[in-house]
């Protein structure tokens, strides 16, 4: 394409489009034995039963998947105890979450996300023309029930909250959740993430309240990210206007046949949910002595504000020279704070030592 081409097929993206920055230039090529722990994926082979399974649905890779997701819905709701119509299966929970966006929102009004929280969000308020409100978390990382009954986020046409919450880790009681849902008049989106490694979740609430939206997904406690795997749930009539709007064939045969078989074999999954919060206190522990300070987590992560004399930038950099990735958000006052997903205890005590390595050479 001519540059005056160019110019002239850019001067029509629509503004919402213009105002989107163009992705950053992609940092060199990772090196495949990096400790990545970046993402807050799961860095454990599935069972094996599973993984026959995406091999056998590969055989049918000539066919579209099955319409509506027929077979996963009404799996996902016996095993989570709904029906089919309040189940919607999504290529992951965020296309679930960019469906809740164009299903509810027209340009000009707002959403409120609990923040810091997951940065999606911004993303899809902004696409959507929206105003993104930001409600601060209460003292301790409390749920301000009050202020987002009647305080600014009363405009919001849904709030969204993250439980465990990203990228704090941070879990908020069930029954301050129920507070407010019983309260509102509004939609209240759960978005359960990170619930398997969490004490407690809201799916009681789905029975028990029209006016709430719960996500969840198996790129975390399943360790299928890359198979793109999600599930909102909700009263039938919101569910149903959810499907209306979705893409044809949203999911492929692999990820669908995955599906279905991780619903069937979830419990070979407990281990490895132990296995990640066992690693959290540990790394928890190591990183207090090394003078980090640690926020209590309850998902597959940590958030750790980094010890005085460098920032969180300097730390996710350091860390990133020796292949260990880390995320950082300088965003929402984050500055000084690192996220760690928690991996293996090898990739871990990977981590750690090189922490500590960094520390000693940099004092
Ligand atoms: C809070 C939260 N919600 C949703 C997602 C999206 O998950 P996925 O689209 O892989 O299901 C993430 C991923 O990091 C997340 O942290």
């Amino acid at each position: 394409m001519s540059d005056a081409r160019l110019l002239s097929a850019l001067s029509s993206l629509s503004h919402v489009a213009k105002q989107l920055d163009v992705p950053p230039p992609a940092l060199p090529a990772l090196d495949a034995n990096c400790v990545k722990l970046n993402m807050n994926e799961n860095r454990f082979p599935l069972p094996a039963v599973v993984k026959e399974s995406a091999i056998a649905a590969f055989e049918r890779h000539y066919l579209y998947p099955e319409d509506d997701n027929v077979g996963l819905r009404e799996a996902a709701a016996c095993a989570y105890g709904l029906s089919a119509d309040q189940v919607i299966a999504g290529n992951g929970s965020s296309e679930l979450l960019g469906l809740i966006y164009k299903a509810f929102l027209a340009p000009g009004d707002a959403v409120a996300m609990m923040s810091p929280g997951f940065s999606f969000n911004r993303k899809l308020a902004m696409l959507h023309e929206a105003q993104f409100l930001e409600i601060g978390w209460g003292e301790d990382h409390s749920l301000p029930t009050h202020e987002l009954l009647f305080g600014p986020a009363r405009a919001a046409k849904f709030v969204v909250l993250a439980n465990p919450n990203n990228p704090t880790g941070t879990f908020v009681p069930i029954a301050d959740v129920e507070r407010l849902v019983a309260q509102s008049d509004r939609l209240i989106v759960l978005d359960e993430a990170y619930a398997d490694f969490a004490p407690d979740n809201g799916l009681r609430l789905v029975n028990r309240y029209s006016n709430v939206l719960l996500l969840r997904t198996f790129s975390k406690s399943y360790a299928a990210a890359g198979l793109r795997i999600g599930f909102g749930f909700g009263h039938p009539e919101l569910i149903g206007r959810l499907r209306t709007m979705q893409n044809l064939f949203n999911m492929n045969v692999i990820g669908y046949a995955v599906g279905m078989s991780i619903i069937e074999h979830r419990a070979a999954f407990d281990d490895n949910h132990q296995h990640i919060m066992l690693e959290r206190e540990r790394t928890s522990v190591e990183l207090s002595k090394l003078g980090f300070t640690v926020l209590p987590s309850h998902a597959n992560f940590l958030l750790a504000r980094v010890p005085e004399g460098h920032d969180g930038a300097w730390w996710q950099a350091a860390l990133r020279r020796q292949n260990v990735l880390v995320a950082f958000f300088p965003e929402s006052d984050l500055e000084n704070f690192i996220r760690i997903t928690i991996g293996t205890a090898a990739q871990m005590d990977a981590f750690l030592s090189t922490v500590s390595d960094i520390f000693s050479s940099s004092n």
